[in-house]
């Protein structure tokens, strides 16, 4: 179970708050969505998660399955099962994607004390989930993300996801950029990752992508905190009022 509570950060060189007390909980078998306007912190909640550098923790904790993962460097949160699919997935000039996947498959491996694949186990691996997502094998071999579409950078992420086999998955507007039959790809490669030993929080701006991808709570995120939760039907609703009601009382207290 992933358990946050009264989380609160500030940029590490700027005397910005962003989240201003983030409480949640994602039980273990569930999928769980953060929706909001933008620049309510939804991206800053994603990378506090993963540790990515630039943020303070002012306040707040973060467990998962009952251990402190603020207190954990990034290649530890990864070998507990942490994996973040980026907003904007990163370029990587000059590293062939599938020499990227097998180097952060091994180490994850190694860290969580699992035998590495043999280079044929490992391609007959990749090659299974790479077909599943549409992903062309001309691609694998290309450097990282570099010259990809919107489209082919989103399901990277989605393959990278389903071959480190993470326990806990955060993906960032995973949606953002795809055209709909990108997104029903995508969403069906999350949806074949759903399990129960699987906990999932999945942001996105629109309620389309809650479409493909059924959530079992929607949480509604606005000037840094969580402002609603409620059921997959709260996904619709936004969709017809929009996040007005939110903006206004976020303004209000800032
Ligand atoms: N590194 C940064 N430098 C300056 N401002 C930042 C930085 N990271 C986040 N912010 C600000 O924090 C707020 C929340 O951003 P973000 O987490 O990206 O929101 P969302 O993903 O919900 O759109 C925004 O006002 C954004 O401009
Ligand atoms: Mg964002």
């Amino acid at each position: 179970m992933l358990e946050i509570k009264n989380l609160r950060v500030k940029l590490a060189d700027e005397d910005k708050l962003i989240l201003n007390g983030v409480s949640l909980e994602v039980p273990k078998g569930q999928v769980h969505a953060i929706m909001g306007p933008n620049g309510s912190g939804k991206s800053t909640l994603a990378y506090v998660l993963a540790g990515r550098e630039g943020y303070e923790v002012i306040d707040g904790e973060v467990l998962w399955n009952g251990e402190d993962l603020l207190a954990m460097e990034p290649d530890e949160r990864a070998a507990k099962g942490v994996f973040l699919a980026f907003q904007y997935p990163m370029e990587i000039p000059g590293v062939a994607t599938l020499t990227f996947l097998r180097t952060a498959f091994n180490a994850v491996r190694r860290k969580r004390g699992q035998k590495e694949l043999t280079t044929p186990e490992f391609l007959k691996r990749v090659r299974e989930e790479a077909t599943s997502l549409g992903i062309a094998d001309e691609i694998l071999k290309r450097p990282v993300n570099v010259g990809f579409s919107g489209g082919e950078k989103k399901r990277m992420e989605i393959l990278q996801m389903a071959v480190l086999e993470p326990s806990l998955c955060v993906l960032d507007e995973t949606d953002s950029g795809l055209d709909i039959d990108a997104v029903r790809v995508v969403s069906a490669g999350v949806t074949k990752l759903r399990s129960k030993d699987r906990a999932m929080l999945v942001i996105t701006h629109y309620q389309r992508l809650l479409n493909y991808i059924v959530p079992d709570k929607v949480h509604v995120m606005a000037g840094g905190t969580i402002r609603k939760t409620g059921g997959k039907e709260l996904a619709l609703e936004l969709e017809k009022t929009g996040y007005a009601e939110f903006k206004s009382k976020a303004l209000e207290s800032a």
